[in-house]
């Protein structure tokens, strides 16, 4: 008998054992399914650490002001957290240009203060997602050092051009690519005299994944966050990893004449390049590989990129039904739908997503986040309630940026001279009102006093938004009904099964209202209904559902005229401005 055969044998006697001891218990089975399906329900919050909590007077928020609000998020019924960059950085982009990949930036702690989040964290039943920016480091870190350098290793780990040196002397980029926020794409370097590629600020050079130095030294800093117990990450700038290796000139979108604006160019040589899935399967597998040898959740991904649809439904799996990420975010709360949708928008961007999503996978619906206005400022401040109703609602995981679920606004009266962010500043006095992303990073308005209870220190990173002395967590607390009630009562909501497995059935109403379905059969079906315009309703929805049924409100909103508990007749549903409920239908007995 050959060797092979030997193994043959002895896997088919491991077999059979396995099946006369009847395969692993319920209970084994059970631990591995909470292993690997623990992120499939849930609401992911985002912390902006630099405004989520000061401890150490600085103004500036850190982790042990995090660590400290965990009990806060565990009463609100979160398990989950995904925090912005939290590392070594100048602060070009508030840590989106790390110099360091695998320690702390020290305004915010220490290695042993996050070790003190992850134990409190795990203590809670938190689980702990971290940003990770693989697409470029900060220009202070010592790798672009040694690669300006040209130092042996290093020489390649940037994207370094010449450029062209045009007839009169000048020197001129090697393209017409352009930086997202502002001007080429291509900064030229004294030092080492060429151009270096950088899609973002000028402090944030591109790292070149063709390199397997760079593709390696990004593992290990994967490798070094989940020894620390992390559950995963949340990867930045995903679209933007790989550009076309010939680096071609983009044509012209067509759709600006302002040469200077960044949609002034088709970006198809400098974003979604198809070796941008081949990494990130690449990392699924390490990441799954890390899960299988080690105790606790699966750790996952979930990626951040604005592309079109297609596109970002290949990260799920790729026609050859290889793995990606968990899920990329879903955007189209933020980029498609917004205070002029009219209901049919909604269902259709709602419907768009689940049907062009691969079998198997798990939507996910992102509400906000710290580069985009806030809810209360994209869809009004009335609007708060029934947009939280229908993240929460909606089949599958939801992704709430910090603050909104009191329904806190931009500060978009920040002063030119207040303004951080860097795209702001760079552009100018006169446009960077719109363009700043500091009014919806403005501190977390915990309460009513000094700093609304953010920070002890005189002045603030950022300034704290005027309204937080009525608006603020202490208040909302406090209050009979609030935005911050409603968004409880709906996480709690999220443990029905109607909610985690339920079916999705929507309805266009009319052109301001509409309404879906959550149905498991046998058990109560919930329906939400949203009103999206100024204007109030009167809707008969009794064909929408099976009658006979009785209704009763679950969850209605802050102004509401409607009570937890009501009873409410299908064919006469009132709905006040931009009124939300979260509806339960049970049989008649
Ligand atoms: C996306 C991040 O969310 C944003 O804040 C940052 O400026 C860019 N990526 C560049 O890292
Ligand atoms: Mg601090």
């Amino acid at each position: 008998m050959g060797f092979g055969k030997i193994i043959a044998l002895a896997v088919s006697v491991g077999l059979v054992v396995c099946f006369v001891q009847g395969g692993p218990s319920k209970k084994e089975q059970k631990a591995l399914e909470e292993k690997n399906n623990w992120w499939k329900n849930e609401v992911f919050y985002q912390i902006y650490p630099r405004s989520f909590q000061d401890n150490d007077g600085d103004g500036i928020g850190d982790l042990p002001g995090v660590t400290s609000r965990l009990e806060y998020l565990k009463e609100t019924g979160i398990t989950a957290i995904w925090m912005s960059p939290i590392f070594e950085s100048p602060m070009v982009d508030f840590g989106y240009d790390i110099s360091n990949y695998t320690n702390i930036h020290p305004e915010y702690g220490t290695l042993d203060d996050f070790d003190a989040l992850i134990a409190k964290a795990n203590e809670l039943g938190i689980k702990v997602i971290l940003d990770f920016v693989p697409n470029h480091s900060s220009d202070k870190h010592p790798w672009f050092a040694k690669s300006i350098a040209r130092e042996d290793g290093y020489e390649d780990f940037y994207v370094w051009e010449n450029g062209t040196l045009l007839e009169n002397g000048t020197r001129v980029p090697p393209n017409n690519w352009r930086s997202v926020f502002s001007g080429s794409a291509w900064e030229w370097n004294d030092e080492r005299e060429q151009y270096y590629l950088r899609q973002f600020t000028y402090a944030q050079p591109d790292l070149n994944y063709r390199n397997p130095a760079v593709v390696q030294a990004m593992d290990d800093t994967l490798q070094f966050w989940l020894n620390k117990g992390v559950a995963g990450f949340r990867i930045d700038a995903i679209i933007y990893i790989y550009e076309d290796i010939q680096q071609r000139d983009e044509p012209l979108s067509g759709t600006t004449s302002d040469p200077n604006s960044y949609d002034y160019l088709d970006h198809i040589y400098t974003k979604n390049q198809d070796e941008g899935y081949g990494l990130l399967q690449h990392w699924r597998q390490l990441l799954d590989n890390y899960s299988a040898l080690n105790e606790g959740p699966l750790r996952i991904m979930m990626t951040e990129g604005y592309a079109p649809l297609t596109k970002l439904m290949d990260y799920y799996e790729d026609a050859q039904g290889v793995q990606g990420p968990q899920f990329p975010f879903n955007f189209d709360f933020i980029t498609e739908l917004n205070a002029n949708s009219l209901a049919a928008d909604f269902v259709f961007f709602i419907e768009r997503w689940l049907i062009y999503m691969p079998r198997g996978h798990v939507a996910n619906w992102v509400m906000g986040n710290h580069d985009n206005p806030r809810v209360a400022s994209r869809f009004g401040a009335q609007s708060v309630d029934a947009m939280n109703m229908l993240m929460m609602t909606l089949p599958g995981i939801g992704v709430t940026y910090n603050g909104e679920e009191l329904g806190m606004i931009d500060y978009r009266d920040i002063s030119w001279e207040e303004t951080v962010d860097q795209p702001a500043c760079e552009a100018g006095i006169d446009n960077y009102k719109w363009i700043s992303r500091d009014p919806e990073r403005t501190p977390m308005q915990w309460s009513d006093e000094a700093n609304a209870g953010f920070s002890n220190a005189s002045a603030t990173w950022l300034p704290v938004h005027p309204n937080y002395k009525e608006l603020n967590l202490r208040n909302q607390q406090q209050a009979q009904r609030s935005h911050y009630k409603v968004y409880q009562s709906l996480l709690k909501l999220r443990q029905l099964s109607a909610l985690k497995n339920g079916a999705f059935i929507p309805e266009v109403v009319n052109r301001r209202v509409f309404a879906f379905k959550r149905e498991i059969k046998g058990q109560n079906t919930l329906l939400t209904i949203i009103n999206v315009k100024n204007q109030t309703e009167q809707v008969d929805i009794s064909d929408f559902i099976d009658l006979p049924n009785r209704l009763h409100v679950l969850v209605a909103g802050v102004d509401s005229e409607h009570r937890a508990g009501e009873r409410l007749s299908p064919e006469a549903i009132a709905l006040a401005p931009y009124e939300g409920l979260v509806i339960q239908l049970s049989k008649r007995k």
